[in-house]
């Protein structure tokens, strides 16, 4: 079984691959029924890195579902492998994810994917060319992964990045604390033209559209998915993504 979270279709993407290549079933992490008892065969665990750690849809899983199931497991353990997609390096995500499983997981791996992270200074999606790159590598590296799962090996392929301890366990908790909020989302009425899309999109089902305008409900997993699924650009996180571009996985792959 292969577990996912994912905001805008870049770990889903990859994990939709991977189940392929392993013949194996997919589950929402954000699935709101509790998981069944199952756990036979390799467990995967695929979702984005957000400010070099996990989000917190994958924590909430992990702590409520993942770690009662492994816990209760009398036979050995399946083998548990993480696949981290990121824009850029992950820092030592594998590292908050292990803590929050309270074990090891047998093998961890990042796929370079597009960025799709906007809301601070010097941040921007990527331009076509990085996308199209980043797509070809993916192509590459998910069959590696896949070969790796299926061998059993106890590896770690992984893109950390220059000072990851910093940015994991010193920049980490300022971002979640200040930055994982949907308290800045504020929408453009003259742009909006009430369509829904950004409610849809969102994995948590944190928007609810009340007099023809998204309202946030405080419970924001902080994808972005609802800023960059408005075709009108019309909802900003403040006044940082004003200018910023918008990710549309469906563009990339297509185009
Ligand atoms: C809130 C947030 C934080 C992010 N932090 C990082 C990061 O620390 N390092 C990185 O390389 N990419 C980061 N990214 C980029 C995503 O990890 C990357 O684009 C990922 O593939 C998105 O996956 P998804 O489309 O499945 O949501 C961040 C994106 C968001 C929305």
């Amino acid at each position: 079984m292969i577990y996912y979270f994912s905001g805008t279709g870049n770990s889903l993407y990859v994990a939709r691959h991977l189940a392929d290549a392993l013949g194996e079933k997919l589950c929402p992490m954000a699935l709101s029924r509790p998981l069944g008892t199952d756990l036979e065969g390799p467990v995967g665990l695929v979702f984005p890195v957000y400010g070099w750690g996990i989000p917190n849809v994958v924590e909430k899983f992990v702590s409520k579902q993942l770690v009662p199931l492994l816990d209760g497991k009398q036979e050995e353990l399946p083998f548990l492998y993480a696949v981290m997609t990121c824009g850029d390096d992950m820092g030592y995500t594998d590292r908050v994810l292990e803590k929050a499983l309270g074990r090891q997981v047998d093998a961890a791996f990042s796929v370079l994917m597009p960025d799709v992270y906007v809301c601070l200074p010097g941040f921007d999606v990527d331009s076509k060319e990085e996308c199209r790159e980043k797509f070809e590598k993916e192509k590459v590296a998910v069959p590696e992964i896949a070969a790796c799962v299926k061998e059993q090996r106890r590896v770690r392929l992984l893109k950390r990045g220059p000072f990851p301890w910093t940015k994991t366990y010193i920049l980490r908790p300022l971002f979640n604390r200040f930055l994982v909020t949907d308290k800045y989302f504020k929408v453009d009425a003259s742009k909006c033209i009430s369509c829904g899309r950004c409610s849809k999109m969102c994995p948590v089902g944190n928007i609810l559209i009340e007099n023809d305008v998204p309202r946030w409900q405080s419970h924001c997993a902080g994808c972005l998915a609802c800023y960059h699924a408005c075709p009108y650009h019309a909802i900003n996180f403040g006044k940082m993504t004003q200018t910023k571009g918008q990710y549309n996985i469906m563009e990339q792959i297509y185009e």
